[in-house]
């Protein structure tokens, strides 16, 4: 079983973002505003240096991240927010500068562009603090950031806590923001929820009602889960005791929960025991693909939200601050930045995955027994995701051996179709087609790395049996025959990959093609003016029939599988 790390691994991987008063607000629109998150400020260096060996996006980065165009995507954002006079506020959810923990004149430069903003249009900006703004170990201490930040947010608080950045502010005349600091005082990504947190919450909530207003909470971490069992795969990224804390905003009348960190665009909701529902509205990262905010309208029957996306930037101003540009790059940016943001981020995820396929990653002992088969797995893994699908000895050819086959692709490489997969994810936009190519692609690469990986494994326990019966007909250890001799008898799977793929494939399907309510992208939700008894009562009997669909979905995805390994087995004791 020692190889199933590499594969678990791999899984995590894949597995593993005006004048008030002068504005015109869109129809009918009580409140309407902008929201960006995890803008991840970099000062644009001098030059551009190669990182990563590719021909066109050498200096791409492991996080994907925009880095040396962030200061001109943040303008872009900026203008957009300023030409449109629907937009009443700015919001940001947290992670404004990248290094802002060490460098609070990062901060400083990205609050000289939101000053600016705010005085050119007489529109506010709101921001909380993310995970890469401040620590109280760090040069930008709490205070530091809301010093730096005190004209977004911190001058109309109406309460703000001493320990950390939360505060509240009104947002036009209905509705009061709740800006809370979710972050570890300390840690670098891990959120800092406490019990004193959640009961400021609950104060500032029912302050909020008693002054007539809803109220809307802000905050860096995830309240809900934005990809199967976050809370296990990337834990991290969410609030802990996340159904809890869901529960107690739910019904303390809290609708809608905007968040970042994840570098997602996605929605989830949650229903209270007692039929309250919740939304947990993330955004990506507006400086890496697809370059997206969101734009949100409120009115008491419905809240409204769409995305939009950064499609240019003044490349003139970038490169004649930063040297090195390629005229290709230049084009390119002109031409189409969505696709160059894309295949930017496509190059810095396999870069990603790459480094972290590395045993020095593993925290596995050198000494430990089971070191060799791992490094060889993953040797096995990286040359696999390196081989193209089609041609001789192609992925399609190999996988044909072991009687998979793969459907016709466009795509070039196993790096190629993870990538793709994890741009989906980030741009929110994973509503993979459930019988479309890309799913039994994906699948069956898996298969076919199971299969081809475990073909090496000698001290597997469900291929011990086998290999000694081999041993005795002169074959020596597990080997190519073996899984040859496995397929012939069992079928298409080993047992083996039967347990693997019991777990694997509802994961991915779940990944690839989420259910998450409503929309990712565009949605429509319940506005505040909506609840009732009878709301409540229809939410209570929507939320048991989706979680009665989900306990089948896995239940039915596990079982069957399982059945129709046993049923091979006893085929094959009584044959
Ligand atoms: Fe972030
Ligand atoms: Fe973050």
């Amino acid at each position: 079983m020692k190889k199933v790390l590499s594969v678990i691994l791999l899984l995590v991987l894949v597995l593993s973002s005006a004048v008030i008063g002068v504005s015109a607000k869109d129809d009918g629109a009580d409140l309407c505003f902008a929201l960006a998150s995890d803008l991840h400020y970099n000062p644009p260096r001098e030059e551009l240096e190669h990182t990563i060996n590719d021909p066109v996006f050498w200096y791409a980065n492991r996080r994907c991240a925009m880095e040396d165009e962030s200061g001109f995507i943040i303008d872009e954002f900026l203008n957009q927010c300023a030409e449109d006079d629907t937009v009443e506020y700015v919001l940001i959810s947290g992670d404004l500068a990248d290094n802002g923990r060490t460098y609070p004149e990062d901060h400083r430069a990205v609050a000289e562009k939101l000053k600016a903003f705010e005085e050119k249009t007489g529109k506010s900006v709101f921001v909380i603090n993310g995970n890469h703004d401040a620590s109280i170990e760090s040069n930008t201490t709490f205070d530091v950031f809301k010093e730096i930040y005190a004209d977004f947010g911190y001058d109309k608080a109406i309460e703000k806590r001493d320990d950390d950045c939360s505060y509240t502010a009104d947002l036009g005349e209905k509705y009061r923001l709740i800006a809370l600091d979710s972050n570890h005082p300390t840690k670098s990504t891990e959120d800092g929820m406490t019990l004193d947190k959640i009961n400021w919450v609950h104060k500032q909530d029912k302050i909020a009602y008693d002054d007539g207003r809803y109220p809307i909470v802000m905050m860096h971490h995830n309240l809900l889960d934005h990809l199967p069992i976050q809370r296990i795969i990337s834990r991290n990224f969410i609030v802990r005791f996340h159904y809890s804390t869901a529960e107690l905003f739910a019904d303390w009348g809290i609708k809608l929960v905007m968040t970042g960190h994840e570098h997602c665009s996605d929605t989830s909701s949650f229903t209270s025991a007692l039929g309250n529902k919740i939304y947990d509205v993330t955004t990506t990262s507006l400086t890496m693909y697809p370059l997206a905010y969101r734009y949100f309208t409120f009115n008491d029957e419905e809240i409204e939200f769409t995305t939009r996306n950064i499609e240019s930037i003044d490349v003139d101003a970038l490169t004649s601050t930063v040297k090195g540009f390629t005229d290709e790059q230049i084009n390119w940016m002109n031409e189409d930045l969505t696709s160059y943001s894309k295949q930017f981020l496509k190059v810095g995820v396999e870069y990603r995955l790459w480094r972290s396929l590395n045993m020095n990653k593993t925290d596995i002992d050198e000494n430990a027994v089971y070191y060799d088969v791992v490094a060889t797995a993953i040797d096995r893994l990286l040359e696999i995701l390196e081989t193209t699908f089609e041609g001789e000895n192609g992925i399609r050819a190999q996988a044909l051996a072991y009687g998979i086959e793969m459907p016709a692709t466009e795509f070039e490489n196993g790096w190629d179709l993870v990538s793709e997969i994890m741009a989906y994810h980030y741009s929110g936009g994973e509503h993979f087609d459930l019988y479309g190519d890309e799913i039994s692609l994906l699948l069956r690469t898996v298969a076919f790395i199971l299969r081809n990986d475990l073909e090496t494994v000698n001290d597997d326990v469900l291929l011990k049996g086998a290999n000694a019966l081999l041993k005795k007909e002169g074959f020596d250890g597990i080997s190519k025959e073996l899984t040859q001799f496995c397929i012939y008898h069992f079928g298409t799977y080993t047992a083996a990959e039967y347990l693997l793929v019991a777990i694997a494939c509802p994961i991915i399907y779940k990944f690839a093609y989420d259910d998450g309510s409503p929309m990712d992208i565009d949605g429509v939700m319940e506005g505040y003016g909506t609840v009732s008894f009878a709301n409540n009562m229809h939410n209570i009997a929507d939320n048991a029939s989706t979680v009665s669909q989900k306990v089948n979905f896995y239940a039915n995805a596990v079982t069957r599988i399982l059945l129709k390994l046993a049923l091979k087995i006893l085929n094959y004791k009584i044959f």
